[in-house]
């Protein structure tokens, strides 16, 4: 059968001129199709002579398996090759450097905050933490700010429309009253309350906003309540304090009698540097004073027996001084360029 003979022939060379899986199958329905040209052939058999048709039956189902598996190894060559392409598209190169990983660090902040953790837990403090949705009695009332006091005005202060009486605290001295009164309670079955001496870090915020100033800054907190406990000691604990944060022994630090209507007396705390950018200039940087004897009482410790000194300072001052910084509002940005020169 010639006519066999050349379909296999034609095929062949059909499929091997093809380099795409979808045109080869196309290709393929052409001879092994409904109405391929082999498929044609068998429907002619019906046609022939008996004796015929059984030969020519057996050459054309030969036939149609050759085609297959010329269509076969033609379909594992064209799936090879498109395998080998793409490992060529996507090659490694292992010459080239590694990436690395991207290293976090902490913020400038924080950084200042551990090393003030590790400051005054080495003089015996411990850490103390309070909400930052605070009472309205603890952030003021409990530290004899009087119901018209300024401090309370719409103006400074974050008030909780849904929740009257909880505003964001103003500062981090409701932690005081907080302390005192925990402490208070877990050791009044004692003849002696042991001393309190702590440092309460956190966020406070105030509606405020300008180079120097944002609505959410942090402070320090610091609280140390015994017996005789003096200014003298106030000043001893946080001038000491100063020069280690600060790394120099001749900082300048000044107590400036100031108010506050939780301590009596007050004061505000300045430095100057002796050197650097800064030298010769007071800066603000806390407020402090004995702790006013109707707080005490707020916290359930008695006046005629216990004092104690207190103060606030500002978290973010302290880092911008340590680092030179001199805008506030670069804490708050996440700028990569400004945050990396920290880790
Ligand atoms: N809470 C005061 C403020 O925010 C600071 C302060 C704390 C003053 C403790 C005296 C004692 O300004």
């Amino acid at each position: 059968m010639l006519n066999i003979e050349q379909l296999i022939a034609a095929a062949t060379s059909e499929f091997a001129g093809i380099t795409d899986a979808a045109q080869l199958e196309q290709a393929k329905a052409r001879y092994l199709g409904k109405s391929g040209s082999l498929t044609e052939l068998l429907k002619g058999l019906g046609k022939l002579p008996a004796d015929e048709r059984r030969t020519t039956g057996a050459s054309i189902n030969r036939a149609k398996d050759q085609i297959e598996a010329t269509l076969n190894s033609r379909r594992e060559a064209i799936k090879r090759a498109a395998l080998e392409t793409q490992l060529d598209v996507s090659a490694l190169d292992i010459t080239l450097p590694g990436r690395g990983r991207g290293r976090g660090g902490l913020h400038p902040a924080m950084r200042t905050l551990e090393r003030i953790e590790q400051l005054f837990r080495s003089i015996g403090f411990e850490v103390a933490d309070g909400p930052e949705i605070e009472a309205d009695w603890y952030n003021f009332t409990a530290l004899n700010t009087p119901e018209n006091h300024p401090a309370r005005s719409m103006h400074d202060t974050f008030y909780l429309e849904k929740a009257p009486g909880l505003l964001l605290r103003t500062h981090t001295s409701p932690v005081q009253i907080r302390y005192m009164q925990t402490h208070v309670a877990q050791h009044n079955h004692l003849e002696q309350m042991p001393e309190i001496r702590i440092i309460a870090p956190g966020r406070v915020y105030r509606v405020d906003s300008d180079a120097t100033h944002s609505p959410m800054f942090h402070q320090i907190e610091g609280l140390w309540v015994g017996e005789n406990v003096s200014f003298a000691d106030l000043k001893g604990v946080v001038a000491d304090f100063l020069r280690r944060f600060f790394e120099s022994d001749d900082l300048k630090v000044r107590f400036r009698p100031s108010f506050f209507p939780f301590t009596e007396p007050s004061a505000e705390i300045d430095v100057a540097f002796m050197s650097g950018a800064m030298e010769g200039r007071w800066l603000e940087i806390a407020g402090c004073g004995m702790v006013h004897p109707k707080v005490l009482r707020h916290g359930g410790i008695d006046p005629e027996r216990y004092s104690g000194f207190a103060f606030g300072m500002g978290l973010d001052r302290l880092t911008m001084l340590r680092y030179g910084i001199d805008d506030l509002r670069l804490f708050f940005e996440n700028d990569l360029r400004f945050l990396s020169q920290f880790c």
